[in-house]
């Protein structure tokens, strides 16, 4: 299980993080949404000791990380693509990660070949150097060294960004069966409708606040959909939302309220 509790994290005046506290609970994929710049790569980085809170804490199966022995082996984390040295193959950053964390190199290909980046040789995906990769593949590695020490609990920074149809399909099902094996799975994502499929519980902030800590079906529950319940919640606290156009008054030539045809420029003199 994943704790925080009261986490805070200031950036010069900006609060980007402030007073969060949650559980992640295993067996079930957990939704991490909030609103661009709401805080939730930073408390995914505070999870993983890779920022360190102004207050409060976080516990990975009630330790720290910094605590942990092997932590490749207890927590995969996906915190950001191209997390790699661009000179190395895929197949020697994993062989790297994997002898840090005495993690038996057999894995290596496990997760090169769960993540379909396999093969041998120098031009393979797995055999060429990885700062060579298009993002959705610098991705999927990023993936495949979150899976690579077996960790028991997952946090994924928005993992389907840069994958195509079939990678976004392919990595709902394996945060699926990841969570149904009784892993912690803890996922951000902007893709609402995307959560809608693969999430059961949501943790949704605003402002590096707690908005909401519930099930997907509760929070659906009296919108039209997952989308208009997560804009309500979100509303007073996002902190970049485009100005709205004040020409959209539906399709051209609709009339609106006012009895005007809608026509961009109509009626808009007086
Ligand atoms: N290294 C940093 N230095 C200064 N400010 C930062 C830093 N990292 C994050 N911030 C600020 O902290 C706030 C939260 O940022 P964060 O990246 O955690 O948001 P986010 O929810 O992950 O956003 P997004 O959906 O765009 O990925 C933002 O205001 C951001 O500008
Ligand atoms: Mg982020």
């Amino acid at each position: 299980m994943i704790e925080a509790r009261a986490l805070t994290k200031r950036y010069g005046s900006t609060v980007a993080v402030d007073g969060l506290s949650f559980d992640v609970r295993p067996g079930s994929v957990t939704g991490f949404l909030g609103p661009n710049g709401s805080g939730k790569s930073t408390t995914m980085r505070m999870i993983v000791g890779l920022d360190y809170p102004h207050a409060g804490q976080a516990r990975i199966g009630g330790r720290r990380y910094r605590e942990l022995r092997w932590p490749l082996r207890e927590v995969g984390a996906l915190l950001e693509a191209r997390a790699f040295h661009p000179g190395r193959s895929a197949r020697a950053h994993l062989a790297a990660l994997a002898a840090s964390n005495d993690i038996p190199a057999s894995r290596v290909d496990e997760v090169l070949g769960t993540v379909g980046l396999h093969g041998a040789g120098k031009n393979s995906a797995a055999g060429r150097r990885a700062g060579k990769f298009s993002f959705g593949m610098a991705q999927r590695l990023g993936i495949a060294a979150a899976l690579l020490g077996d960790p028991g609990v997952l946090l994924l920074d928005e993992p389907a960004n840069g994958l195509d149809p079939e990678g976004i399909r392919w990595i709902r099902q394996l945060m699926k069966s990841l969570a149904a094996e009784g892993r912690v799975v803890f996922v951000s994502s902007h893709l609402i409708s995307e959560m809608a499929n693969t999430a059961d519980r949501l943790i949704v902030i605003g402002a590096g606040k707690l908005l909401a800590d519930t099930t997907v079906a509760e929070l659906s529950a009296g919108s039209a959909s997952l989308e208009d319940a997560f804009l309500d919640l979100t509303m007073g606290s996002a902190e970049f939302r485009a100005t709205p156009d004040t020409r959209d008054d539906g399709p051209p030539g609709a009339p609106r309220s006012d009895g005007y045809p809608s026509y961009p420029g109509a009626g808009r003199s007086s």
